[in-house]
């Protein structure tokens, strides 16, 4: 257990200028950073930083603790620290703020010391807080301690001014940086003149300060991309349509490369990703070089296909109005190196220009977001299914930066609980997301209304301030059951119970048994089911895992009051939404929902499930649900032995499918079935993210049934080893479809390595791993008379055969 430092002793301090948000210089004019309107992004007046010197005997064992109502980067003697990015990550700052412990021996000297720290409005105070937490400048808090002795605390002696290179820096809207103005490293250099610097105000904070639980976000080195193409334009021509197109100079520039005054460059690094192009340049003194981001390169300059500029230009009215644009002004140094500190962009392509020349030396696109243990991997024999587990892999890793984020481009942002919770199955099993998930736990119930309405998006904004969603509120019980269930650690339910229960009392009292506010339902399904229909499936299925919970947490009054509670959820949804036992509206998503929550009678589910996959095959093999149906379409399929239509969706290129959106050359899930097709051009943009990982959610289909790997227990503890092969004949394939000849799959589960794969080129090959000291039970289909087991043959009856086995790797052959 780690020492919880004690920050009462010192205070959060902040600038006493009025001016940071003030109206003097505010260069949009107001004084609510919240409320500013903008075209461009704005040399301004620099941020808060603070400094103080302290002294020290020895340098072992010296710490650091530090928070801040915004983020914040150190620097100490000349040098900055290196401990991640957009510190101290985002938490309901009207209750708390995140403290990170580091240890700094090596960057302090005996003898006379200085630390600076320089503050950005990140999420406390930036566009995205939308004035939520209060309308005060960004504020830090900072203990350095040697030993048990405290060396330097946030107090009045600490100087402060707002200057510095980063002008301005907004998590929606980018960065101006200027490099003629004073480097923080210089700054922080004890010989540094500050005495005419003002005396820090002690900002009077009503939050905790509590440790940082977690991951951390960090850049992810091993993850950065180069170009993979660079092209020079260097101005429009007419194209017969509304915007024209780009006249390319160069369509495959490389690097050095000289550039002119009204040339534009254009970079695509080949994968939508999350995080900052870091460009080395040279320029002369005051040059300034601004870069765009953007998602998509408009395709025509046609308007009609939602183009917002010249064909070949970066495409960005779907950032709505965050700018998502970054200014770097050369200074002295021949050549500058620049990457955006305070904020992130999701993005593929970056547009880059001047008003003057410049040269740029060499571009890469780094990776920032929670650096998550990347502890799964699937690949098949077919080569879109790849690259749809990629995609799905790539939204992850870009939008788990602090927290679940629905998408990281647009003026959105933000931890969306119904995304969250649809993919964190998947996410489970791509990485290592317990610790980000019982942190993101931890701003729910900060977040947690009154009466226990969980928030719409935690930790809570302005922006959005509404409760109770049904399957958004719910991931609050949704999520620490799935983390429970994939890492066996209770620690999450144990620290979440009493909200759940908070939660559960809440909407009985508000709505009785019709179950959470019918807010987004199944959210931007081509066939959309009544949403009071959905709150009342959600309510059953919460009660279902409060059972669960209650039980593995040893709460056994408690598992009976909720068996009680879900029998009247039960009766509520029978009596309103069922007839003759099934479904009475007629969705794909209203027989989905009804059969994963287990909410029809045994005697009819079977019969149900034909339904289903008839509705779909009349339906041309084509799913027609939102987010919700969407992630448990494949999985409920499966679990009633309807692999061969899970198969048949999986492998569908018609729209709507996964594979629709990889044909029209995705990267990452998008936000929509159509955010973009190469018939019609740009989706809806009002609400257009490319990337959106909720969709991706059927990479846990392939991980749970394709592959097979299913935790039998909690943590894996025990496992279930059910491998769908892929076994559509010839006459079954539907038309263009061809069969998955193999996968291959592995999963450092919390119990160990399991390995499963099978190939079915020759008969069926079926190899796995199972961790020592675990029970797997292991089915396969029969599609022989015999089976060889590690070399040993036997005569297999039946439709499938079945296995135990003990820690070990196993093969087996049906010829
Ligand atoms: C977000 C979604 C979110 C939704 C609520 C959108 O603006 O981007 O992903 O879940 O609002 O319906």
């Amino acid at each position: 257990m780690k020492e919880y430092f004690d920050f009462s002793s010192a205070g959060f301090i902040t600038t006493k200028f009025e001016n940071y948000f003030g109206e003097k210089n505010s260069p949009w004019g107001q004084k609510k950073p919240a409320l500013y309107q903008h075209t461009d992004l704005v040399d301004w007046i620099g941020l808060p930083v603070f400094i103080k010197d302290f002294e020290l005997k020895k340098t072992e064992n010296t710490k650091l603790y530090f928070s801040a109502l915004g983020c914040v980067e150190i620097y100490i003697n000349g040098k900055r620290t290196d401990f991640g990015e957009m510190k101290p990550g985002w938490s309901d700052y009207n209750k708390r703020a995140l403290y990170w412990e580091e240890d700094i021996s090596d960057f302090v000297v005996p003898g006379k010391n200085r630390i600076l720290a320089v503050v950005s409005p990140g999420w406390y105070c930036g566009r995205i807080a939308g004035g939520w937490y209060g309308e005060n400048p960004p504020s830090v808090i900072i203990a350095v301690r040697n030993g048990k002795k405290v060396a330097a605390e946030t107090d009045t002696s600490w100087v402060c001014n707002v200057c510095g290179q980063i002008r301005t820096a907004d998590i929606w809207d980018g960065e101006y940086r200027d490099n003629r103005e004073t480097d923080y490293t210089v700054m922080s250099e004890t010989g540094y003149d500050v005495s005419k610097w003002k005396k820090a105000k002690v900002f009077n904070y009503k939050g905790e300060v509590t440790p940082f639980i977690g991951s951390k976000v960090k850049r992810r080195d091993r993850l950065s991309l180069k170009p993979e193409n660079i092209k020079v334009s260097n101005g429009t021509e007419f194209n017969g349509t509304h915007f024209g197109k780009l006249t390319i100079s160069n369509p495959d520039a490389s690097l050095p490369l000289k550039v002119q005054r009204g040339e534009k460059v254009t970079v695509d690094f080949g994968q939508e990703t999350v995080g900052r192009l870091h460009i080395r340049f040279r320029a002369a003194e005051g040059v300034a070089v601004k870069m765009r981001y953007a998602e998509f390169l408009n395709d025509s300059g046609d308007i009609d296909r939602g183009n917002d500029g010249p064909d070949g230009s970066v495409y960005t009215i779907n950032l709505r109005s965050a700018l998502g644009k970054a200014y770097c002004v050369a200074g002295k140094e021949k050549t500058t190196d620049y990457a955006p500190t305070f904020t992130f962009f999701g993005y593929r392509y970056v547009e880059i220009s001047s008003e003057d020349s410049f040269e740029i030396v060499s571009l890469k696109a780094e990776v920032v977001g929670n650096d998550n243990i990347e502890i799964g991997k699937i690949e098949t024999s077919d080569e879109l299914v790849n690259k749809l587990i990629s995609n799905a892999l790539w939204g992850q890793r870009g939008n788990y930066l602090s927290v679940p984020t629905d998408c990281p481009q647009r003026d959105e942002r933000l931890g969306w609980t119904g995304d969250a919770q649809a993919f964190s199955i998947t996410a489970g099993y791509n990485a290592d997301v317990y610790g980000f998930f019982r942190k993101w736990m931890q701003d729910m119930r900060d977040s947690q209304g009154k009466r226990g309405g969980y928030a719409d998006v935690n930790p809570r904004v302005g922006v959005c301030n509404s409760e109770n969603a049904c399957a958004w509120g719910d991931a609050g019980v949704i999520i620490p059951y799935n983390m429970y269930m994939l890492y066996g650690d209770k620690t999450i339910l144990k620290e979440h119970y009493d909200s759940m229960e908070k939660y559960i009392k809440g909407l009985i009292a508000d709505f009785g048994m019709s179950g959470p506010v019918p807010r987004y339902g199944d959210w931007l399904a081509y066939d959309w089911c009544d949403n009071r229909f959905v709150s009342s499936a959600y309510f059953v299925h919460d009660c279902d895992l409060m059972i669960k919970i209650s039980e593995a947490l040893g709460k056994k009054d408690r598992a009976e009051y909720y068996t009680s509670l879900r029998a009247k959820a039960q009766k509520y949804f029978s009596d309103k939404f069922l007839k003759n036992g099934k479904p009475k509206e007629k969705t794909q998503c209203n027989k989905i929902l009804a059969l994963a929550f287990n909410l029809v009678e045994d005697k009819y589910k079977q019969k149900l499930a034909d339904e289903l996959e008839k509705q779909i095959r009349d339906n041309g093999n084509l799913l027609s649900c939102g987010f919700l149906g969407t992630y448990n379409l494949c999985p409920t399929l499966s679990l009633y032995g309807k692999d061969k239509m899970a198969y048949n969706l999986l492998l569908q290129r018609k729209e709507p499918s996964w594979l629709y959106s990889v044909d029209q050359g995705s990267t990452t899930i998008w936000e929509r079935w159509n955010s973009y097709t190469k018939e019609k051009g740009f989706g809806d943009v009002g609400m257009n993210s490319f990337n959106h990982y909720a969709y991706g959610s059927v990479v846990e289909w392939m991980y749970r049934y394709m592959a097979g790997i299913e935790p039998a227990a909690p943590g894996f503890r025990e496992l279930k080893l059910q491998p769908r092969i892929d076994l559509r004949t010839a006459d079954e394939l539907p038309e263009g479809q061809k069969n998955i000849k193999w996968v291959k799959a592995s999963y450092n589960s919390a119990s160990g390595l399991i390995k499963s794969e099978w190939n079915t080129e020759k008969g069926l090959v079926y190899k796995c791993t199972v961790p020592k000291g675990v029970k797997c039970t292991l089915t396969l289909p029969a599609v022989s008379d015999t089976i060889t087991v590690n070399g040993v043959k036997q005569d297999i009856s039946g439709e499938t055969v079945d296995f135990e086995l003990k820690g070990g790797n196993y093969t087996f052959i049906q010829k």
